[in-house]
């Protein structure tokens, strides 16, 4: 889809990362980064490029590994979402920034996940953090969901760290060998335990009821509404090259797990629930 009114980009920070995740799409690779002043440059003709972009979502690999340049790039956009799995140290970013920390499980199903001792880690760096400004983004797939009702509850303990609140996404399986995906029956149980879970915790879940009936239909009828594929937001890689369909590259729609697509999709974007959502997200943001 060519862009048309882009509002948000994702982009590939870097291609490197400290962990080696199971369900990861991401080609780790260490020659595939653009320099400081190469991403500066980028940035700054992606800006000129869609003037009305606000908001940057900054993926990898992981973009704390490229600190200063995040700071840097950071204060070139209104709002922005980091995501992060939290194991280098969180405090002193931007007030412009939104943290979204990937907890993918209980200590045992993420540590499976994401490799020895990652969870502990995580959590550890999270409570010793000052600010209140992180979420934590949980992607479901086979493997972990049986756990997601531990670990929302683990969340909703006074001792966890505090968190904005969990998004939600489902994995994205690069092809019809990836094993992480989750079947439609499954699915549609993991869907009833959210409407479970928000019934409790409302104001731990991003995720809304109409979402969630939205999120039901087989096949997937929200994905045409998806940024990327109405033009309203594109993706950029390691290379600062536009990488597309979107922020996972090569995947089809009709599997797509992503509830970000849904959220930020133009339909759903002015929704109350969306804009209580990003309110909620962006309440630091001056
Ligand atoms: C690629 S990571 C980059 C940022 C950071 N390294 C992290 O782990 O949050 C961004 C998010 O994509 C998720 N992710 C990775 N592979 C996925 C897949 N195949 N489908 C859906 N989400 C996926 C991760 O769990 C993470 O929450
Ligand atoms: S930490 Fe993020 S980028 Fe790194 S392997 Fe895990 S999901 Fe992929
Ligand atoms: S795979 Fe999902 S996020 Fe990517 S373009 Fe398709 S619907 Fe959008």
């Amino acid at each position: 889809m060519k862009p048309k009114f882009v509002f948000a980009a994702s982009i590939d920070l870097t291609s490197v990362c400290n962990l080696d995740c199971r369900h990861c799409y991401l080609e780790k690779r260490s020659d595939r980064d653009l320099s400081d002043s190469q991403w500066i440059e980028r940035i700054e003709s992606l800006k000129r490029e869609h003037p009305l972009l606000l908001h940057a979502v900054w993926f990898g690999g992981e973009p704390l590994l490229r600190r200063k340049l995040l700071v840097e790039l950071l204060s070139r956009f209104r709002y922005n979402s980091v995501f992060s799995n939290g194991l280098l140290p969180l405090s002193g970013l931007p007030e412009n920034c939104a943290v979204q920390i990937s907890i993918d499980g209980t200590e045992k199903i993420h540590d499976f996940i994401r490799g020895e001792w990652t969870f502990r880690k995580t959590i550890a760096n999270m409570l010793s953090a000052p600010e209140n400004r992180y979420a934590v983004s949980f992607t479901i797939n086979r493997f972990n969901a049986d756990c997601i009702e531990e670990t929302v509850e683990f969340f909703a303990r006074p001792d966890a760290p505090k968190i904005l609140g969990i998004h939600f996404n489902f994995h994205t399986c690069r092809d019809v060998s990836d094993i992480f995906g989750i079947e439609d029956v499954k699915r549609q149980e993991v869907l009833d335990l959210m409407e479970k879970l928000h019934a409790k915790h409302r104001d731990l879940l991003f995720i809304t009821p109409t979402m969630i009936r939205d999120l039901r239909p087989t096949p997937r009828i929200y994905t045409k509404n998806c940024p990327f594929n109405t033009g309203f937001m594109v993706s950029i890689d390691s290379m600062g090259n536009r990488k597309t369909p979107c922020w996972y590259g090569e995947s089809r729609c009709e599997d797509c797990g992503c509830c970000l697509a849904y959220e930020y999709s133009p339909k759903n974007l002015f929704h109350p629930q969306a804009a209580w959502k990003l309110a909620r997200l962006f309440a630091n943001s001056r």
